[in-house]
């Protein structure tokens, strides 16, 4: 259907048959009018698999690949690979008959105990958002929707449908919008799902600021807005502010709130945003009605319900997964293990995490456990070490231990247990259970070439980083973790993943510390723009892993850095070319980071920023030139007074290496900028007039009315600090009114 047709569609239904389409069929479907030719569809979640819901229920599911969860996902850095993902779910859901998958999710990681954290990428919005879109283009690619979720600020679980955010503009527009700004405009997902949670006193739902102002005017979003479940507050004032399907549906109860607001009934009164008075126009129903409906009958048009490979989607869930999992030690080169035997302990080895609980949970297709995979490779030998099911239970230690003690080595597999994270609540602690703990120390006495590897969605406290040799962060990783593990302990997989967060030292050390999870239905974002690593590095806390840091079985070196210019405009781009060589025995992949600094800034400005990566392929002994750009953005900062983004002319520095601790590359360049000045007003500063545009014909017209003596009286000797009010006591013909009224003439000049 073209959208004229969707228009002419709607012009002949009545306002009920409209408002009937802007809240769900039961919780996974568009409500379809068989009179009118309109289908229903249906939605999914999402976002690292299929969790279809059998009938009407939140229970049981239709067998899904569950894919590597967001958080690993993102260790990838590699668009490309979340673009391979999103298709394969993609080719599900045609199977499944699924128009929408409801995902990716792309909130900020703003603490390291969000519940949720697993369902998201990282802690930088660049990073996020690349991934985000990579996600979207890939399910997109097999005509099948997309809800980016939720927007905005969901960083948190507790109390999540109701608590107000207190965030600055610079920190919304600089970290938590800007993970979505970049999806929205590169992948252009069907619909935004938004969140829960209030931002600055208004629902998300019924933010006419995010949905239409900054979503729709500002970003160009063409599709539709649906709520998170069970998001709206008001639907009238929902509908107002631009989301056009509530989800689930309530059966009639919105659908009359929607038809009454029309009518002119009162019953829908205003709440948060201000401009809305109670009442819609039939113009607004319209327009919502066909937004949606263009979704509808495209997706509808295009499903196919074609079988799919699930034996292949498993192999892909397990490759995107070996791709991703982080080595953040190895001392003595413990791995890749080399013969002999190998104490697998820990449950985790037999029944593994691979992905989080909540509305994400995939009915998994195929699960393979480490240890079986692990023994394919070698002799092995298991002992349990640990109960998921009781993390008070010591008993199974003694045993690992003498079981390690016996082997050649022993890698122990533990992490949160599923009761630990999940949406719905966040963490109280950083902690693995003791039981773990204690089970590593025991280990180790016996056996010194202990590995461990790390089954979790978010950062875990690590007491054992000084005990044993090495570490694998393996994450969630999905139904195919158990080879990805297996493939890399081995060898037979060269470990290429890099962390998307900061692992902190102390829990203490982390940015919202202080602030999480708010009080009263209230959480204050104090932190601002310094989240994750922007803010260890402008506090010069050292964490326990940095942000973007990861091993390889290899090493590599970086050797150069060249810029296309070493003096710019602001509205050019910048090519940065960067040299890597492998300077180990096998091939393996870098992730090379480009970050960039502002040397002497105006503001306050994190350290560095990530604005541009890469993951290139270097074979043994190779020498790999990766070029990368940098546009007016990577220079930019948010300007929360003129509410624009702000790039000021000076010298900047970019920064390359493969962690962000670890920049061995840098290189000069100068931006020189458009100059930008706050609008005259009665609060400039007399200092500030000096270089204002507008300063000159502001003091002649001021000289002409009080007498030139004020040019050398007060723009001369007075105290540079003063606001230009000031001026009202020094001279009796200048009111208040009047300075007012010379500072807006001249503003309109
Ligand atoms: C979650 C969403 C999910 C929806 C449907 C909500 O509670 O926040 O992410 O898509 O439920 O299951």
């Amino acid at each position: 259907m073209t959208k004229a047709e969707i228009k002419e569609l709607v012009s002949r239904m009545t306002l009920e048959e409209k408002v009937s389409l802007l809240s769900g069929k039961g919780a996974w479907s568009t409500v379809g009018i068989p009179e009118l030719g309109i289908p229903s569809i249906n939605l999914s979640d999402g976002p690292h698999g299929l969790r279809q819901c059998i009938g009407l229920g939140w229970g049981e599911s239709v067998p899904a690949t569950c894919f590597p969860p967001a958080a690993l996902l993102a260790c990838s850095f590699d668009e490309g690979l979340a673009k391979k993902q999103g298709a394969a779910i993609g080719e599900e859901a045609q199977a499944q008959n699924v128009q929408i998958v409801l995902g990716p999710g792309n909130n900020i990681k703003r603490s390291p105990l969000g519940g949720r954290n697993f369902e998201y990428f990282s802690e930088d919005p660049l990073l996020s958002g690349h991934i985000a879109a990579g996600v979207i283009e890939g399910i997109q690619s097999k005509k099948v929707g997309t809800a980016l979720k939720h927007f905005a600020c969901n960083s948190q679980e507790s109390r999540r449908f109701l608590i107000d955010e207190k965030i600055g503009e610079r920190a919304l527009r600089e970290i938590y919008l800007a993970s979505y700004e970049y999806p929205v405009k590169k992948a252009r997902p069907t619909s935004v799902m938004c969140a829960y949670n209030k931002v600055n006193g208004d629902f998300c739902s019924q933010s006419k600021w995010l949905l239409t102002d900054i979503l729709r005017s500002e970003w160009g979003f063409k599709g539709f807005v649906m709520s998170d479940w069970g998001a709206v507050d008001n639907r009238a004032q929902a509908l107002y502010a631009g989301l056009e399907l509530e989800m689930p549906g309530t059966g009639e109860v919105n659908d009359k709130a929607l038809t009454k607001a029309v009518k002119g009934e009162r019953s829908a009164m205003p709440a948060g945003d201000r401009s809305f008075k109670g009442k819609l126009t039939e113009r607004q129903i319209d327009k919502a009605a066909a937004r949606l409906l263009e979704a509808v009958f495209a997706l509808y048009e295009k499903k196919t319900e074609k079988p799919c490979d699930y034996e292949k989607h498993h192999r892909i869930a397990a490759e995107i997964a070996r791709e991703c999992m982080v080595l953040l030690q190895n001392n003595g080169n413990a791995l890749p293990i080399k013969g002999g035997k190998t104490a697998v302990i820990g449950e985790m080895a037999v029944r593994p995490r691979y992905q989080g609980g909540g509305s994400s949970n995939v009915n998994a297709v195929n699960v393979t456990k480490p240890l079986d995979e692990m023994s394919k490779y070698g002799e092995t030998e298991y002992a349990r070490g640990y109960s998921l099911d009781d993390d008070k239970d010591y008993s199974l230690i003694t045993e690992a231990a003498r079981v390690a003690g016996g082997c050649d080595r022993a890698v122990i597999i533990c992490g949160l247990p599923e009761s630990y994270e999940s949406e719905g609540y966040d963490r109280k602690h950083m902690n693995i259970p003791d039981s773990q703990l204690k089970l590593i120390d025991e280990v180790v006495r016996k056996q010194p070439e202990t590995i461990v590897v790390l089954c979790n969605g978010a950062p875990v406290a690590m007491p054992f980083v000084g005990k044993v040799k090495a570490i694998l962060e393996a994450y969630l990783g999905g139904e195919g973790s158990g080879e990805a593990i297996a493939d890399i302990l081995y060898g037979k997989a060269n470990p290429c993943g890099k962390l998307a967060e900061t692992f902190p030292q102390f829990l203490e050390n982390n940015p919202s510390y202080t602030n999480f999870p708010g009080e009263n239905n209230t959480v204050n974002y104090a932190e601002g723009i310094y989240v994750g690593y922007r803010w260890y590095e402008k506090h010069k806390i050292s964490p326990l892993f940095p942000f973007g840091y990861g091993l390889s079985y290899t090493t590599f070196r970086y050797d150069g850095i060249e810029l296309s210019k070493t003096d710019m405009e602001e509205n050019e781009e910048l090519q940065v070319t960067v040299s890597v060589t492998n300077t180990g025995s096998i091939d393996g992949k870098e992730i090379v980071e480009l970050y960039v600094k502002e040397n002497n800034p105006r503001v306050s400005r994190p350290e560095k920023e990530l604005k541009a990566f890469k993951k290139v392929l270097v074979k043994a002994g190779a020498t790999e030139k990766v070029t990368m750009k940098l546009d007016r953005r990577a220079f930019a900062y948010w300007d929360d007074v003129l509410h624009c983004w702000r790039t000021d002319s000076g010298s900047f520095t970019v920064l390359a290496g493969g962690s962000s601790d670890n920049c061995p590359l840098s290189a000069e360049v100068r931006v020189n900028a458009r100059e930008y000045h706050k609008p005259l007003t009665v609060h400039t500063m007399i200092r500030e007039l000096k270089t204002h545009p507008k300063g000159k014909a502001f003091i002649d017209r001021v000289c002409s009315i009080g007498g030139e003596e004020l040019r050398e009286g007060l723009f001369g000797k007075a105290d540079p600090e003063w606001p230009l009010r000031c001026i009202v006591t020094m001279c009796g013909q200048l009111s208040l009114e009047k300075l007012t009224e010379i500072t807006e003439e001249i503003g309109k000049e």
